[in-house]
């Protein structure tokens, strides 16, 4: 079966075949308004309310706590501080160094410090606030660190250096025809889940607890909420129904709430939910790790790198979180489509007095590999070429030059025929010399045209961490309920997890039901990441069905003759040579005949290894790949800039479901698109976050979305036998926005033409960052007028906006 975007839309009444374009699960839910979140849990009488009193400092010792008038504010019930914690204070997933609530000294400002629980969720909010108060926190500030710069700068690190070096970078670089060494930055970038942060806890009985949470993570939080009562895990369920986002943000730190809400339901012995407004989740949960990157290159005249050196500063934050797997991801990505030869790569995972910085889509695979897309850039401008012919001079070959710097062979490489497939596709040679007449006559509008592809290692980098489990559910009158451990963000993992079920025994879709995530069902899952999610409980719930199907081919061969292996599940009906009887049917005479009509299923993937100590191994089953085409108009005056065609090409292996695919590969390209222009957290010199909601910080609207948007799955199939020959498809396609990037990046460059270096564009390129690359190439402040004096200057000077309402319809 091929994946194909042109498949007619399928009903879900139809069978559930594998790659029909079926639509998401919950889709009439989520559109009706009737799809379950936590906080559309029917609250429990007597429930409470919690909020979070939060540090003003970025550093500070706590002299002193005086929360009187946070107890006798109106409708609290309790407020509760780290002394109230029985077990463990620690909510961090890899290194304990995350306090629940702060003891002594603060971190960061926005550091939960104190938790209030009140009658109702606004009273809680209002007492809460009260910790603004100098009568109720008293500090004595200590220096805070706030960049990365700066925390690389002294060696501050949450966690120790990597360092891969292969080959001898140092010599072939002073060796080389041509060199180029530079710094970049780019910013972090928030979550934005349209769901916030929540947790709703409900005690038991016999000291035990269910714990409702919006969470990647439910065994996680199983396990955190334990450790801080000092409980046995199985005292502790988590349940999570479905979330409305995580994108990353909530893989670990839905653990603060869960607990949070936990602790206050143990003390109180009363439901306690806690969901902190837009402004304190922003203020509270880490972001995407801001990187500030210097690199240096050696290459010949044909652009072909022959050495490297790239330094990657993450800002970590004031604790480790995630970022030791960010960072060593950051690292295994900074070839991204590339051979790099002699090669040397130093991730850092600086310690400062901010947000602790954790998963965010790519998860530090973008911050490794957009370096070197610039630095390709870089290459080609120093050269004069097309940065086009730069990057396909440097791809990963076939049989040579395909070893990854950490050891791992390149075994899947598609990039050749994928490049030129979108080339054509998009018409980029034509497109590429239209521009170039456009910018020669016009002074103030600049196009600019990027092609950049991807190449992205699926697997957690943590080998252990891949490994799922499932349980199948036949019930007497034939339909099935499937429980696995993964969690449902609204990426459609529910969707083709109960495809593959359902096509297992040959039902449609609507004969299959997922149930929410819950830890008493499988136990110690991972959490629902690194794009998993399908490839582990899609082979975990087709290991569980198969068994079922097994026992129930068995039962068909003693009734109807011949032999259980030619036994076919199809449409409804069970079939053997010599006769055929109704799925339903035969499902009641197994139970009649006691046959286990449910079981579990397990998944571990193979040949994923890696050696934390020497950097090498094989962290990945297999690559995906892409690659896009962007095209910019920019408008030098204003700095503003608006993506007027995108084409994207993207590899899933075989579509399960092309238009949940599909979806992924939009909602990611859109997604990095706002990373890289316009959504900019910005921390005043005290450490206090101004960007905390959605007036100040800009993800992209619908307006955004490129008037020309072509959106293709390559056809093609998994070397590796993943579940139907799929591939992962949630976070690779983020970086397919590295070509709007690079294409404002390109019409800059077009704004000064003989500009002795190539443009410095950091990330994001806000229009003042577009402003300021100009002047920057300029030399002092850029006329655009002067700079294009000999070009004719009859085209008009009307804004980007006007400009592509015109040429949009191209
Ligand atoms: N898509 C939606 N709609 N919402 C999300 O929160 N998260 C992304 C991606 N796509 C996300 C999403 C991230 S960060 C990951 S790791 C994957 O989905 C996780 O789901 P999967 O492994 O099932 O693809
Ligand atoms: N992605 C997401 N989460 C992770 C990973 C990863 O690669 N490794 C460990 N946790
Ligand atoms: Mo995704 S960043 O691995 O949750």
């Amino acid at each position: 079966m091929n994946p194909s975007t042109e498949t007619a839309p399928a009903s879900h009444e139809q069978e559930a075949a594998i790659g029909a374009p079926l639509p998401h699960e919950s889709a009439e839910l989520h559109v009706s308004g009737e799809a379950c979140y936590t906080d559309d849990l029917p609250e429990l009488a007597g429930t409470l309310h919690a909020a979070l009193g939060l540090s003003r400092h970025a550093h500070a010792r706590i002299v002193s706590l005086d929360l009187r008038a946070v107890r006798e504010a109106p409708g609290v019930v309790a407020v509760l501080t780290a002394a109230d914690i029985p077990g463990e204070n620690n909510c961090g997933p890899v290194v304990h160094d995350d306090p629940i609530l702060a003891i002594d000294t603060v971190q960061y400002l926005g550091q939960p410090i104190f938790a209030v629980v009140a009658r109702t969720h606004e009273l809680a909010r209002r007492a809460a606030a009260l910790a603004k108060s100098d009568d109720v926190v008293r500090y004595a500030e200590l220096e805070a660190v706030l960049t990365a710069a700066a925390a690389r700068d002294r060696k501050s690190y949450v966690l120790p250096p990597l360092h891969l070096e292969r080959g001898a970078p140092a010599r072939n670089i002073a060796a080389a025809p041509y060199r180029l060494a530079g710094e970049f930055e780019v910013g972090g970038q928030e979550q934005f889940y349209l769901e916030s942060q929540v947790a709703y806890a409900v005690p038991k009985e016999g000291g035990s607890m269910l714990v409702y949470s919006s969470t990647q993570h439910p065994s996680e939080m199983q396990q955190v909420v334990a450790h801080m009562l000092d409980w046995p895990a199985n005292h502790v369920t988590c349940e999570c129904r479905r979330m409305g986002g995580g994108f990353g943000g909530k893989e670990s730190q839905s653990a603060v709430f869960a607990c949070l809400a936990a602790l206050a339901a143990h003390k109180l012995q009363r439901p306690v939910k806690l969901r902190p407004d837009r402004d304190d989740d922003f203020m509270i949960t880490g972001k995407r790790h801001d990187a500030v990157y210097r690199y240096e290159a050696g290459f010949d005249d044909e652009g072909r790198i022959l050495g490297a050196r790239i330094e990657i500063a993450l800002r970590a934050g004031y604790s480790a979180d995630l970022s030791g797997a960010v960072a060593t991801r950051a690292l295994c990505h900074v070839d991204n489509a590339y051979f790099l030869p002699d090669v040397e790569i130093i991730a850092l995972s600086c310690k400062t007095n901010t947000q602790s910085n954790t998963a965010f889509r790519g998860f530090g695979g973008p911050q490794g590999a957009l370096v070197t897309e610039v630095m390709m850039d870089g290459i080609a401008r120093t050269l004069g070429r097309d940065p086009l012919d730069v990057r396909m001079a440097n791809y990963y070959g076939i049989g040579e030059r395909d070893v990854t710097p950490y050891g791992q062979r390149v075994e899947d490489n598609i990039l050749a025929p994928l490049t030129a497939q979108l080339l054509a596709s998009s018409d980029y040679h034509a497109r590429r010399r239209a521009l170039a007449q456009f910018n020669a006559t016009s002074p103030v509008l600049k196009r600019g045209l990027a092609f950049t592809p991807v190449k992205f290692g699926i697997s957690f980098n943590v080998p252990f961490l891949n490994q799922a489990g499932a349980l199948v559910h036949v019930y007497r009158d034939g339909s099935v309920l499937v429980n696995h451990g993964g969690t449902e963000m609204g990426q459609g993992l529910n969707t083709k997890v109960a495809q593959v079920v359902a096509n297992e025994f040959g039902l449609p879709l609507t004969q299959v039901r997922v149930t929410a995530t819950d830890t008493s069902k499988v136990a110690n899952t991972s959490a629902t990441a690194a794009s998993t999610g399908s490839d582990l409980n899609g082979k975990a719930a087709q290991a569980a069905a198969r068994k079922i199907r097994d026992r129930l081919a068995e039962l068909v061969a003693r009734t109807l003759g011949g032999n259980a292996g030619d036994v076919r599940f199809e449409h409804c009906t069970v079939s053997t040579v010599d006769g055929a009887m109704p799925f339903t049917q035969l499902v009641n005479a197994a139970y009649l005949a006691r046959v286990q009509l449910w079981s579990d299923g397990f998944y571990a993937t193979p040949k994923v290894h890696w050696n934390a100590q020497t950097l090498r191994g094989h962290p990945f089953y297999y690559f995906a790949y892409g690659a896009a085409v962007s095209e910019v108009v920019v408008d030098t005056l204003t700095g503003e800039y608006k993506l007027v065609r995108a084409d994207l090409l993207h590899d899933v292996g075989q579509s399960i479901n092309p238009a949940i695919d599909l979806g992924q590969i939009e909602g990611g390209f859109i997604q990095g698109m706002g990373w890289l222009t316009t959504e900019e957290l910005w921390w005043d010199r005290d450490g206090r976050l101004m960007t905390h909601a959605p007036s100040t910080y800009k993800i992209p609207a619908v307006s955004d979305t490129p008037a020309c948007f072509n959106v293709q799955i390559y056809r093609n199939e998994n070397v590796e036998p993943t579940v139907y020959l799929s591939k992962a498809v949630g976070e690779p396609p983020l970086l397919l926005s590295f070509s709007v990037f690079l294409a404002i990046a390109d019409a800059i460059a077009a704004a000064v033409p003989d500009a002795p270096a190539p443009p410095a564009l950091r990330a994001p390129a806000t229009p003042e960052a577009v402003l300021d690359a100009l002047d920057a190439l300029a030399g002092g402040a850029y006329d655009p007028i002067a700079t294009n004096a000999a070009l004719s200057t009859d085209s008009t000077t009307n804004g980007v906006r006007e400009h592509v309402s015109v040429s949009g319809t191209d």
